[in-house]
């Protein structure tokens, strides 16, 4: 029996209509923002497609001024280990500091803010830390993702473990859907008051890489693609002029402690005395809060990286891991000392059940414990530095403040 072409049309422009929006949802869905260099004059937006499009191109303007737009092509990349998605990324350079954007992905027609980072720090800025993120259910990463959202934060940091996309060391895939479920919530929580996208930067952890520990760094190829940054060590130091520096490091995962990564932060560190505010982001805690303070990773991080950064001036650690709320005292050479590092944690962004300590007693290095999902605000002007801890509910679960010393203010611009 022969039925015309006639027939099938609609049902074919039916299809095509269908398969086309399926495609659009992903794009628009998926969204999000991240630097890779010059916070202040760059940004980068990534999304994820299906294969059918292929096309990484931006649309862009002034906030202030939305009728001379200008159109940017980027790049394209297979997204590691699946045969459905396409990555992709697109650069914007020469921007303004402390400026808002409006772009848009073509051919879409939905309109998105950002807001680049100021090139000093004449106005206070804040942003917002956590790890641990898409550990249990995705309503629990994305309540705690609109609390933070509420704070009005520049950007944000994630210390590894952020979608659990390799549950088991043993596993010996990445789970990708589970990225493409993290990126969505992300996109539609992490949006400001004032709808501007949230630009985010990461520290990769265990669950972030096949093997978890002390693998090569190919088998994090989908965190370094999703949170690229320069260079190819996964490893790596985030500047924004010259009042803040996020030494974003990796504890055992993808490169070891001790080694390269360990030559390269004390490099890094002395090229840096001059900024004011130093930070340091990694995944497994130091000081832990709940696991053994003996165990490999915490060790080895303790005699390799502690006494640069006590030796370099960093003034605080953001640990991860434990699945708890953590602030240690200031410490100096493992004792509390007024003129030590203070290291909070301890990674419980969207973890269902928060940990206590396995010790008896809770250590003595912690000056306050809590086993709340939680996330933590960074305001930092010219001369201080505010922490505040803040749980999935928006209540204040604890704060910590510090008055830089005159050496540290003698490097600010006037
Ligand atoms: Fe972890």
């Amino acid at each position: 029996m022969f039925i015309s072409l006639s027939f099938y049309r609609p049902w074919i422009c039916l299809f095509i209509c269908f398969a086309f929006s399926c495609w659009a949802d992903l794009v628009t869905d998926t969204i999000y923002l991240t630097w890779q260099r010059q916070p202040d004059t760059t940004m980068t937006i990534q999304w994820i497609s299906p294969l059918q499009q292929p096309q990484s191109r931006i649309a862009y303007c002034l906030k202030d001024d939305a009728t001379t737009w200008t159109e940017v092509r980027g790049e394209t990349f297979k997204f590691p280990q699946s045969s459905k998605y396409l990555i992709h990324r697109v650069e914007l350079q020469g921007l303004q500091p402390n400026t808002d954007y409006v772009f848009r992905v073509i051919p879409y027609q939905e309109d998105y803010q950002f807001r680049t980072a100021p090139a000093d720090l004449k106005h206070p800025i804040h942003f917002v830390v956590g790890g641990d993120m898409y550990h249990d259910g995705i309503h629990l990463m994305a309540n705690t993702c609109r609390q933070a959202a509420l704070t009005d934060p520049l950007f944000a940091i994630i210390g590894g473990d952020i979608a659990y996309a390799v549950g088991s060391a043993r596993d010996l895939f990445q789970n990708i859907e589970r990225w493409i479920t993290w990126i969505k919530t992300w996109h539609t929580n992490m949006i400001t008051p004032d709808d501007r996208l949230i630009p985010v930067i990461a520290a990769i952890g265990n669950h972030d890489v096949v093997g978890h520990y002390n693998q090569p760094p190919y088998k994090a190829a989908i965190f370094s693609m999703l949170f690229p940054m320069p260079g190819k060590q996964i490893y790596n130091v985030m500047d924004f002029g010259s009042y803040l520096s996020l030494f974003l490091l990796d504890s055992g995962h993808a490169n070891s402690i001790a080694g390269p990564q360990t030559r390269w932060l004390q490099t890094a560190l002395q090229a840096r005395q001059a900024t004011t505010h130093r930070f340091a982001i990694y995944h497994v805690p130091a000081y832990p809060s709940c696991r053994k303070f003996h165990n490999r990773q915490s060790f080895a991080i303790r005699r390799s990286w502690v006494p640069l950064f006590e030796k370099g001036g960093i003034q605080a650690c953001f640990e991860h891991h434990d699945h708890a709320y953590k602030r240690t005292h200031p410490l100096l050479r493992n004792r509390p000392h007024p003129d030590g590092i203070v290291y909070l944690g301890d990674g419980a962004w969207g973890v269902e059940h928060p940990r206590q300590p396995r010790a008896r007693c809770i250590p003595s290095y912690l000056a306050k414990f809590s086993p709340t999902r939680h996330f933590m605000v960074v305001s930092l002007d010219a001369s201080q530095q505010h922490f505040r801890s803040i749980n999935d509910q928006g209540h204040t679960i604890d704060t910590y403040h510090k008055t830089l010393k005159t050496k540290d203010l003698s490097t600010i611009k006037a």
